[in-house]
């Protein structure tokens, strides 16, 4: 097989315009817009305005199928395999209202998830949620998911890479931990999938979610639910709507069948800017390809992490870089104040407690992490 061209890094900004305005270091609050994507948004604007209504049935429909068609591409799932949800706080939902916690009343999150896993279960009197901590704020050992697993869990529910270090977790793994006491096992990609790859079959696990705001370069509105294959028939979520159900353009009001498929974990009309904007965002993650972006976030995170310490800044984040996503804390009781400062010079990153979060992508430049270094000297 021939070597993939290599991908001209430099020539994709000219996709993201804010770049020529910003130094823009804040992929993992928000991927940057990029032409494509408003051109993919504008064409939804035109297609209403032309077809109205009619679009639904042969356009509309067939670019859901489409958003859901490329998803699996992405994390190398089944056809079939992928819903569509607003958030994940909404998939979460759906996903909860179908688990049987009679027998297995456990669910085990980390205290570095993002908060939206624990708060789904926290709100539920019927659920005990064990919350594996971390003793450094970076990662959560193995051991502590085998200790805590057991029969009486229902589900693990964890992140592929943790919004507030960046740690890479050992998806498979954790599968394998949770599987082997009959639990399921829930992977929240939203900080991971087009950054790093995603193999959903290699992993076998049972649930994976990611979205566009962030890697995914789609923006808001839209997240991607994987349920792995075997899994969908057995399950049957009470929060639903017309969108799960088996024969939906049917308008049987009278009774409910759930579509075969992951559909069944859909709900209602989805967003359709969001979907049309979802669907570019990850095509262009396809076309530059995940193998690729991967090597150039591990240089552009070696080069900003060597320039960071390079001033004394203390960082947040495991030692191997094989385990550490596009994500860099430095660590600052500052940091709202640094974050808002730096905006004011058109620098634009995040802050997490404690911490002012840099997360370069592929459109980033070493020029611009020397240029974010040199300020930072101030803050030291
Ligand atoms: C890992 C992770 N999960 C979930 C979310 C968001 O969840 P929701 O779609 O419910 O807002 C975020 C950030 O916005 C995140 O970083």
């Amino acid at each position: 097989m021939d070597a993939p061209t290599p991908v001209d890094w430099l020539r994709t900004r000219a996709d993201f315009p804010t770049l020529g305005r910003k130094i823009y270091l804040n992929t993992c609050s928000l991927g940057a817009l990029s032409t494509q994507v408003r051109a993919a948004v504008n064409r939804h604007l035109d297609l209403w305005e032309e077809y109205g209504a009619a679009a639904w049935y042969t356009i509309w429909l067939a670019e859901c199928a489409a958003l859901r068609a490329a998803t699996e591409r992405l994390f190398n799932a089944a056809p079939g395999s992928v819903a569509l949800a607003p958030s994940v706080g909404v998939a979460l939902s759906t996903i909860g209202s179908a688990l049987d916690y009679t027998q297995r009343p456990k669910i085990i999150t980390t205290a570095l998830d993002f908060p939206t896993i624990p708060y789904q279960w926290l709100a539920r009197p019927d659920v005990e949620v064990v919350m594996l901590p971390s003793d450094d704020g970076i990662s959560v050992p193995l051991e502590r998911y085998a200790a805590a697993i057991d029969e009486r869990t229902a589900l693990v529910a964890t992140s592929h890479v943790f919004f507030a270090s960046g740690t890479i977790q050992p998806a498979r793994e954790i599968a394998a931990l949770a599987h082997a006491k009959g639990a399921l096992c829930l992977i929240d990609g939203y900080q991971a999938a087009g950054q790093i790859p995603v193999d959903v079959a290699a992993d076998d696990v049972d649930f994976y979610l990611s979205g566009g705001l962030k890697w995914l370069l789609g923006g808001t509105g839209i997240v991607e639910l994987y349920v792995r294959p075997e899994l969908v028939a057995q399950l049957e979520p009470t929060v639903t709507g017309w969108f799960a159900h088996e024969r939906q353009f049917a308008f049987d009001v009278a009774s409910f069948s759930y579509a075969p498929d992951a559909r069944r974990f859909e709900i209602g009309t989805p967003a359709l800017a969001a979907v049309y904007a979802a669907h570019a965002g990850i095509q262009l993650i396809l076309e530059h390809g995940v193998a690729a972006i991967r090597q150039r976030e591990l240089q552009l995170v070696a080069d900003l992490v060597g320039r960071l310490r390079e001033i004394d800044c203390a960082l947040t984040m495991v030692d191997d870089p094989q385990q550490h996503a596009g994500i860099v804390m430095i660590r600052t009781a500052s940091h709202a104040q640094i974050v808002s400062e730096l905006a004011a010079q058109n620098i634009i990153v995040d802050h997490r407690p404690g911490h002012v979060r840099v997360s370069p992508f592929f459109y980033n430049t070493e020029e611009e992490h020397a240029i974010l270094v040199a300020q930072m000297l101030r803050y030291r």
